[in-house]
């Protein structure tokens, strides 16, 4: 992971906290911005978006202080792409490869959140511990080289958003 991101060039994240519901439809609109500013697809768009509402929806309902989803664009090998990273310290996911299954929910949800955003990101990493709590890092990239990760990124820290 250290790794990976020296390899990567990546600009100073968007930080949205979620201790509160709204905050989830504060990290979505950031989200959507960001993944507009780096002109990336329109699906690639709405990817993204339903990525971190579900992300930031866990982050509200299975933890117990809430945490935070931190946006940033990202560029590796000549692609732009747009990071999300969801962090929080606890409780932790008891088993990760379960809560990875389709339909599998600890309190009556409908456990399409995580197997979701893995299918719908091209990248998606996740550790978790009852220590240290559960991170997860997803990643989407656009071939297209043209876009302006420096810009969009300005542009969305000073759109106040979160
Ligand atoms: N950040 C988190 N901290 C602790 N547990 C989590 C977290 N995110 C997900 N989980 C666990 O993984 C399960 C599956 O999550 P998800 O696929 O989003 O489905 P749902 O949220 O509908 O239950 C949750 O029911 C919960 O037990
Ligand atoms: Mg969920």
């Amino acid at each position: 992971m250290q790794n990976e991101k020296c390899k990567m060039g990546s600009e100073t994240p968007v930080v949205v906290p979620v201790t509160e519901e709204y905050h989830v439809a504060q990290a979505r609109s950031a989200a959507k911005l960001l993944a507009n500013g780096l002109g990336l697809s329109e699906v690639a768009v709405y990817s993204v978006a339903t990525a971190v509402s579900e992300l930031a929806n866990n982050l509200f309902f299975h933890t117990s202080g809430g945490g935070t989803i931190s946006l940033s664009a990202v560029r590796r090998n000549g692609s732009v792409g747009l990071e999300i990273v969801a962090e929080d310290e606890g409780p932790g996911i008891a088993d990760v490869k379960l809560a990875m299954q389709d339909g599998f929910t600890t309190n009556g949800g409908l456990g399409g959140g995580l197997p979701g955003v893995e299918r719908l990101m091209d990248e998606f990493e996740i550790e978790s511990s009852r220590e240290t709590g559960t991170r997860i890092v997803a990643r989407i990239w656009s071939a297209g080289a043209m876009l302006q990760p420096l810009k969009a990124q300005a542009w969305l820290a000073q759109s106040k958003v979160g």
